[in-house]
Parts: C-alpha cells; structure tokens; sequence
C-alpha cells in the first residue's frame, strides 16, 4: 500500500517551489498525498523564519502533533526549510517527538532520509555550514540548488511554474535573516535553466516565473561572457510553447536600464516588477542597510514608468522598524502615495535573532504603534490600488485561465474577494494585510450551461474573474472588463462570431 504524506508549507514562492520538488521525489519513492496529519504516515513542515509569526505557526502545529505521535510512534515528523537552518537542534529541544530536521540546502536528501528512518529510528539533523563556518566556497558548497526533474502534476496549475535562478542571498539587509538561512548568493547556469524552461514548455506549461531573492542580481560567467537577467529573458523568450516570463523578487539598486529595455522590449515579458522600498525615510533605509535613498528608488521608479508606460510595480514595506518616528512614517506613506504602486505588502518589523539589526538596535517601536502604522498605510494602499483598478473598467486583456475561481472551486456560497488572499500568498504566506473585506463581487453564474466562474491574470499580473466554460483553462482568452475590486478585475470574455465561411466557386486558373 502507498505510505501517506502531509506537507505544510509556510513562506515564499522559494518554498512552495521546495515543497512542490520535495513532493514529487517523495512521490516517486512511492508516496501520495492526503490532506489531513491525521492520515499520514510522514508530515512535513516546509517552513520560514522571515517573521517570527511565521515560526509560533510551526511551532504550534508541531505542538499538536506531540499526543498524536505518543498514540502512533511510527509516523514521521519533519522539518524543512529556513526554521530547520536556524534553529537546528533547538527544534529538537522543543518539539523532542521530531524525528527530521532539513535546511533549505540539503533537500535533495530527504528521500534518502526518511528511507533511513522506516529502518532505524534516531533524530536525523541535515543543515548547511553557518555563514561564518568556513571558506566562501564551503559554505556555497554545502548549500545545494535543488532542482530535480519536475512533474506537471505536482503543481496548483500545469500552465505555471516557478524556476529558480539563483539561491541565496549577499546583500545582508539588517533586518533579515535570510542570508544566514538560505546562504550565500548563487546563480544557476544559463543552459540549465534553458533546459529546465524547454522540459516545463513540453509538458505544457505556459508561464514561467524566474526566482530569486533578488532576482536582478543575477549573474553566471560563462567563458568570457557574463549572463546577466536581461540575457536570460532573451534567451527563454526563444522558448517555443512559453507564452509569459515573469520574475520575482527585485532588488532597487540592480534595476538595470538593460533589464528595463528588455522587459519592454520581449514580447513574453509581463510588464509586473516587484521592487521592494521597504520604507521611505532616508534614516531608516539607513539603518536597514538597504544600500540606497528614497530619492535613488524614485528615480528608479520614474525609469521603470518611461521605459515601460503601464507597467504594475508592487512593493514591500516595513513599519515599525527599530528607531523608526513618526516622521519617518510620514515619508513612507508620502512614498506610497506618489508611488502609485499595484499593490504593497507591509509587515510588522520582527526581530531576528542572528541578524545585526537585533544585534545594533532596540526594537523600539511599541506594537500598538507597528500596528497603527500598519493599518494606515495599508488603508491607503488599497484606496491606490481600488483607484487603479478601476481605471481599467472599460478595458480589455489578455488573461492566462489558471483555473475555477476560489468561489466556483468551493462550490456555491459567498463571494470574498478572490484576489485579496491570492495577492497575500505571492510574497510572503503572512502578510500582515488584512486578506481585506469580505466584499461580495458577484455570485458565480448559476443556471449559464457549462459556464463556471475562472480566474486567471492578465500580462500585469492582474488577477481577473470571469465566467467561461472550464474548457478554456490553460487558454489566453481577450476578456472585458466590466467591475474591479482593489485586487481583483471583473470581466466578461470576448467572444469572436466566426461565422459561417463562404467558399467561393472559380474557375481553374490555366
Ligand atoms: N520583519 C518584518 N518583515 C520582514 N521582511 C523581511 N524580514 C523582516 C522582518 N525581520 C519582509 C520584507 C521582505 C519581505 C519578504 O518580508 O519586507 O521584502
Ligand atoms: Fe533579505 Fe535584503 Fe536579501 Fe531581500 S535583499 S532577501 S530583504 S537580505
């Protein structure tokens, strides 16, 4: 009989990406999924320490697991990802019933692992060197690129898929932890991703997105040529069966004008740049050592609005940040307003443990404050984004059906805005946006034929809802827009008459 799996993931694209290849090398050592602990022979936790919110959520559900593993011994209890790097044994010390703990750069050895445990039961810890644990290339060494052969069926949509471009990351922000949990930057080859992207566009997939902490950064010396993102873009735009590149998460100051011109000029390209500010004050970009001004990420951003008119650019921010004024969150919300962003991702500033932000500063900034600061710049935010949206009533545009609307998929009930969550799970599993109202759009067709209620997104990334007939998942269809929502665009499709075709009778031609 199969075994059972349970994975949980928490966190990034980064790690819905590992869990989708973990899944699928578990699946070929005979696997499959179920959708309760209860059922599972091994449960996994995929995890992030970006907040520690994040880890109390881990935490937790491992806490709840400890009477079910007294009654059932023989299950397997795992943890993956950037909270089994950081805290190694201490998860151990307080979750004593775990039996597995695997950073982000050994997940190439959990099928091994668990194999060795159905023999011989003993805690099994597998994490990459610390950064300071040894030379450069040790460290890089022992941290893997995990990018086994992918399976169509393991992902949320066939159509789409994730593709790492690089791990890790070197530009030590002092407020975050992941340089020390996924490692030192590294790119993939050119020709590697290439292959990937090739195999990927065989079993059907259709859009690809490029990942990496800081995704513009990337770069691989191949003999005397240096690729750089720009390059790659081209490179994949020749990818025959691959209709949309889109790539996540930019770094400000690597916002080349190449890149720039290569997004506007590759057809395949999606005009969607997440670039993150993360605040808006001078002192406080200081301070997080992001390695630029608020005047240098607007003229960043004035770049991107003339090489590419239209284009939807999203961003991170941080309140709460150690030292952080009321003058300082004033720039921010200043920044936010002028900035016309698509939508922005705000998060209470947590401190990390092993970073130099918790090492230098006092978390000083009370929690009621972080979570005033908060709520209003997410007020206006969305107040920006309703605006932008509905702007584009009227207008049409071409959408990748990615599949049934929460709604349809659900089944009958309610309407809650389809995109508020989906919008939250693209950077980070926990925004601390609220996944907004519980606004009702309109109920999916009832009594309309074959039609169901889809979404998909539009070349910006505009997730947009619609009635067609499910058959048309996985298609680019011209849709019309008709309503919008901060986060989601209402449309109807656009349907094209064919007409009956006329034959016209002539005589041969001698
Ligand atoms: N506290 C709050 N937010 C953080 N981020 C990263 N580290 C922290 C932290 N310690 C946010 C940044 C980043 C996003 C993925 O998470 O805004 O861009
Ligand atoms: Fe963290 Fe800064 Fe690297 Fe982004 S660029 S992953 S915020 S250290």
């Amino acid at each position: 009989m199969a075994k059972k799996l349970y994975i949980e993931t928490v966190g990034c694209q980064m790690n819905l990406l590992d869990s989708e290849l973990v899944v699928a090398a578990l699946r070929k050592d005979g696997y499959e999924l179920v959708d309760t602990p209860g059922k599972a022979d091994a449960i996994l936790f995929n995890t992030c320490s970006v907040r520690q919110h994040a880890e109390d959520k881990i935490y937790s559900a491992l806490g709840r697991l400890k009477h079910a593993k007294r009654q059932h011994p023989h299950k397997i209890i795992g943890v993956l990802g950037c909270m089994a790097q950081k805290d190694q044994e201490l998860i151990f010390q307080r979750a004593p019933f775990v039996d597995l703990v695997v950073g982000p750069g050994q997940l190439h050895q959990v099928p091994q692992l668990l194999r060795e445990l159905q023999v011989a039961r003993a805690p099994r810890l597998e994490v990459s060197l610390d950064r300071a644990a040894g030379s450069r290339s040790a460290v890089e060494q022992s941290f893997e690129s995990y990018d086994p052969l992918r399976e169509a069926q393991m992902r949320p949509s066939p159509y789409q898929a994730y593709v790492r471009i690089m791990i890790g990351c070197d530009k030590f922000c002092t407020y975050c932890i992941v340089p020390k949990v996924r490692g030192p930057e590294q790119s993939r080859p050119p020709h590697e991703i290439e292959a990937e992207v090739r195999r990927l566009a065989d079993e059907g997939c259709r859009e690809v997105t490029l990942l990496g902490q800081t995704v513009n950064s990337y770069h691989f010396t191949v003999g005397e040529r240096v690729w750089r993102l720009a390059d790659l873009l081209g490179r994949l735009s020749d990818v025959a069966g691959i209709d949309r590149l889109k790539f996540v998460t930019n770094y400000p100051k690597d916002m080349t004008d190449d890149l720039l011109a290569a997004v506007r000029d590759l057809p395949k390209c999606s005009h969607y740049l997440h670039v993150p500010a993360q605040s808006g004050s001078n002192t406080v970009l200081k301070r997080m050592k992001r390695g630029y001004s608020v005047e240098e990420y607007r003229e960043m951003l004035s770049r991107i609005r003339g090489t590419i008119p239209g284009a939807a650019v999203t961003s991170d921010f941080i309140v709460g940040f150690c030292g952080e004024t009321d003058d300082d969150f004033a720039l921010t919300m200043e920044l936010v307003r002028e900035s016309r962003f698509k939508n922005s991702f705000i998060f209470k500033y947590s401190p990390r443990p092993g970073t130099k932000g918790d090492e230098l500063f006092a978390d000083d900034v009370p929690e009621e404050v972080k979570r005033r600061r908060n709520n209003e710049l997410l007020a206006l935010q969305n107040e920006i984004s309703f605006e932008d949206q509905q702007a584009l009533v009227g207008r049409t545009f071409e959408v990748l059906v990615e599949g049934l609307s929460k709604m349809a998929a659900r089944g009958a009930g309610h309407f809650h805005t389809e995109g508020a969550s989906d919008a939250v799970q693209s950077t980070s599993g926990e925004s601390e946006s609220p996944a907004t109202t519980d606004m009702a759009i309109k109920p999916p067709a009832a009594n309309a034929g074959d039609l169901m209620q889809l979404t998909g997104r539009t070349m910006c990334d505009r997730i947009t809802v619609f009635d067609a007939p499910r058959r048309l998942i996985g298609q680019l269809v011209e849709v019309s827009i008709f309503d919008a929502t901060p986060f989601t665009l209402l449309g109807s499709v656009v349907t094209r008459e064919a007409g009956p075709t006329v034959y016209q009778l002539a005589m041969p031609v001698r």
